[in-house]
């Protein structure tokens, strides 16, 4: 079982083309090949770049992700990447359950289930994102809404399973909305997320995973948001795009 890590993951969603894509990669790659940084950094590319970033990245400094994987191991099914594909790439992780595929792409509870079975299956790392819309938090239902959602995809996993999932608490109404929890808000969230991993998979599995918080963090706040004992770093969409502003929240730890 991995000991909790310290991570600055980067989500680009669907920016930049192949060039800007490697470009951006290999920007980044220098700037940490000048520092020595305290967290495990991954960047989160769309499909068609995993291969080439790979490439272009030092594999000590920088951990390649997909942004999604298919939820079918192989065969007639059009224009889907499957985890099998993703981990050929040489890519480690995989984000999935994004509040984005969610609401978009009608990604249910019991897809992910097996998105992340299939992540597991093919070596990947699942960076599993969880997190509430606004009517739920200002309903009071964000913990239950939280816990529902583990429980629905992940919670089936055995502990040595589970203990490899990154999760990233992601409260829907502060992503790309320039709205961050505030480090009380993270911390508390986090703090029931991982009593609820205590009651579920034992203190020890729970001691030892990685939450990370997403929505809007930047390099204003990413320092406060990391200082609380439950928050073990981010996953950073739009501040993922340029390495000055990419680099400042890595350099938070
Ligand atoms: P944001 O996105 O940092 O642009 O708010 C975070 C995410 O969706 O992972």
């Amino acid at each position: 079982m991995s000991m909790r890590k310290n991570i600055v993951a980067g989500n680009w969603k669907m920016n930049k083309n192949l060039q800007e894509g490697i470009a951006l990669a290999k920007e980044l790659n220098e700037a940490l090949k000048e520092k020595s940084v305290h967290c495990d950094v991954i960047i989160g590319t769309p499909f068609i770049h995993l291969a080439s970033v790979v490439d272009v990245v030092d594999s000590n400094h920088i951990g390649v992700a997909a942004q999604n994987c298919a939820d079918k191991a192989a065969g007639a099914y059009t224009g889907e990447v499957s985890a099998a594909m993703v981990a050929s790439t040489g890519a480690k992780y995989v984000i999935l359950g994004h509040s984005e595929r969610r609401a978009y792409y009608h990604e249910t509870p019991e897809i992910l289930k097996e998105k992340v079975l299939l992540a597991l299956a093919n070596g990947l790392t699942p960076i599993f994102c969880i997190g509430e819309v606004l009517e739920e938090r200002v309903s009071g239902k964000h913990f239950e809404v939280v816990k529902s959602q583990m429980e629905a995809s992940l919670f089936d996993l055995p502990a040595n399973d589970f203990g490899k999932i990154i999760l990233a608490y992601e409260p829907v109404w502060a992503i790309g909305t320039g709205k961050t929890a505030t480090a009380a808000q993270a911390q508390e969230m986090h703090a029931f997320i991982r009593e609820a991993l205590t009651g579920k998979y034992g203190a020890a599995v729970a001691g030892n995973a990685s939450i990370l918080y997403g929505g809007s963090c930047n390099a204003a706040n990413a320092k406060e948001l990391f200082s609380n004992p439950d928050v073990d770093g981010g996953l950073i969409g739009g501040a993922s795009l340029s390495v000055d502003k990419f680099m400042p929240i890595i350099e938070a730890f």
